[in-house]
């Protein structure tokens, strides 16, 4: 079998941001257990606020194609999140709506075509103690709306300004089984859904 291709990104551009280093984390064990992997910084996909006079009059920005092409080619996605206010942040909104637009000009690789039949698992992290549980159902609900297959499990990486060790991992090691179960568990679903099931 082909190695599934997973596209990793996080929900916040900022340099320092929580979720990006949550993101970091899971590139190298997603490696390894046999994932393709590919990292985007949606801070490189910048996309105006959704509008739909935009939209009529501009098609879609250069960076939602550019995007919807990524996921298109891809076989699963996994999403961090950072929380803001109990749901998902701005920026991964307006970055899944965008994409969720038809492209007439690119009309098989655009639109739901690039979620739908695909897996995806979700992961938060939050300076706070809860960790972002409360986002991971809400971004669960949106991927589902968009139909991906989202697996069961999830992790919420809480205190996060100590949970990260020097080289990058979870310091928990028990957190850090976690995290590798749910990855595991998203590469093996990437992989029964890979395209000639869709
Ligand atoms: C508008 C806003 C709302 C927030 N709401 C929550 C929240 O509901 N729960 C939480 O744990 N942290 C919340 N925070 C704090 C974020 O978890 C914190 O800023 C975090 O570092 C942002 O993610 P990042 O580090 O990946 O950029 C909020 C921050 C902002 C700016």
């Amino acid at each position: 079998m082909t190695r599934p291709s997973i596209v990793v990104m996080a929900g916040s551009s900022r340099r320092d941001s929580f979720a990006r280093r949550l993101a970091h984390a899971c590139l190298e064990p997603l490696s390894q257990i046999g994932a393709d992997v590919q990292l985007i910084e949606l801070g490189d996909y910048p996309m105006p606020l959704y509008n739909g006079d935009l939209e009529r009059d501009s098609g879609l920005p250069d960076a939602a194609v550019a995007l919807q092409q990524r996921l298109y080619s891809s076989d699963g996605v996994l999403v961090v999140n950072p929380e803001y206010n109990g749901s998902i942040t701005p920026l991964l909104k307006n970055t899944l709506d965008w994409c969720s637009r038809p492209n007439p000009k690119d009309e098989p690789r655009s639109g739901g075509a690039v979620f739908a039949g695909r897996a995806a698992a979700v992961l938060a992290t939050s300076p706070g103690p809860m960790g972002g549980m409360r986002v991971l159902f809400h971004v669960r609900d949106i991927l589902g709306y968009l139909g991906m297959h989202v697996i069961p499990q999830q992790l919420g990486v809480g205190n996060a300004g100590s949970a990260f060790a020097d080289d990058g991992r979870l310091a928990n090691e028990r957190q850090q089984g976690m995290l590798d179960a749910a990855l595991g568990a998203l590469v093996h679903a990437a992989g029964r859904l890979a395209p000639e099931s869709r």
